[in-house]
């Protein structure tokens, strides 16, 4: 069972506004999206923050790696400004800045996270804690908490040794051959696939065997329905625009006991 919503908004705010911002969280409300994907790394000083690439340049002003900088130095940097001018001055944001919104806004999460090379399993263990730390009450309450994911084994084995109550999800691009055994050993509540790699007898499959099943980023109405009659039990989206999030209404258990509390 998925007790998740299925509809989430990738990077934040998809391909509407500058990704793994608070302006993309924003962005994606507007839209109706109160469930989004965004990605973890750490700076310098070990903090978590908001932000995709491990190298600045493409969506962070500047030169040299995002460990290179401070958590306060990375806030201050210039994240917006490739995207457009009315987003001139969104720095990279904390985690926990991210986290405050979202859970002020209702919004649920699921948090990549995405370790610069090297750094899996530090950056597996603190995501998680930090994670832990900021959903004590709702762990306590028995809330529905956010679903951790990652690409990188070791990072999900650093999370589940640092916080096991909260559940992962297992990215892959393509569902490996040895995927059952793989999830088994991992722990992890869900596949996370490209849904250009999955066909109708994996989907159908990887259902079967209990797991969660969730597909990276589908930007066509058609092709979300298509997979959610599949079995796909959720996904992220770059549009926003495109696909209401009244395609795919989450639980109606979500809407009146789990949505995070403040
Ligand atoms: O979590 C799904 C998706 O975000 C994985 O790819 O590169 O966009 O983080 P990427
Ligand atoms: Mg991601």
């Amino acid at each position: 069972m998925w007790p998740y919503p299925r509809t989430l908004a990738h990077r934040g705010g998809g391909t509407l506004a500058p990704e793994n911002t608070l302006a993309a969280l924003r962005c994606g409300l507007a839209y109706g999206y109160r469930a989004v994907e965004f990605d973890v790394m750490l700076a310098r000083d070990g903090l978590p923050v908001v932000v995709h690439d491990p190298e600045l340049g493409r969506t962070v002003a500047g030169t040299g790696h995002i460990n290179d900088y401070t958590a306060a130095q990375l806030g201050k940097m210039e994240a917006g400004a490739w995207f457009g001018p009315q987003f001139v001055g969104e720095g990279v944001p904390t985690f926990e800045a991210v986290v405050a919104y979202c859970k002020a806004q209702r919004i649920w999460m699921n948090i990549e996270i995405k370790p610069a090379p090297g750094f899996e399993v530090q950056t597996g263990a603190m995501v998680a804690g930090a994670t832990r730390d900021y959903f004590a009450a709702e762990i306590a309450a028995g809330a529905l908490l956010p679903l951790l994911s990652s690409f990188s084994i070791e990072a999900l084995q650093a999370a589940r040794q640092a916080a096991p109550e909260l559940a992962r999800g297992w990215l892959v691009e393509e569902i490996p051959d040895d995927w059952v055994q793989q999830a088994r050993e991992l722990g992890v509540v869900a596949l996370h696939c490209n849904h250009k790699l999955l066909t109708p007898a994996l989907a159908q499959a990887v259902k079967a065997e209990g797991l969660g099943l969730f597909c990276y980023t589908v930007n066509t109405p058609e092709r979300a329905s298509e997979l959610l009659a599949w079995g796909v039990d959720g996904f992220c989206t770059d549009r926003i625009d495109l696909i209401k999030t009244s395609l795919a209404t989450p639980p109606s258990s979500y809407a009146q006991s789990t949505a995070p509390r403040s």
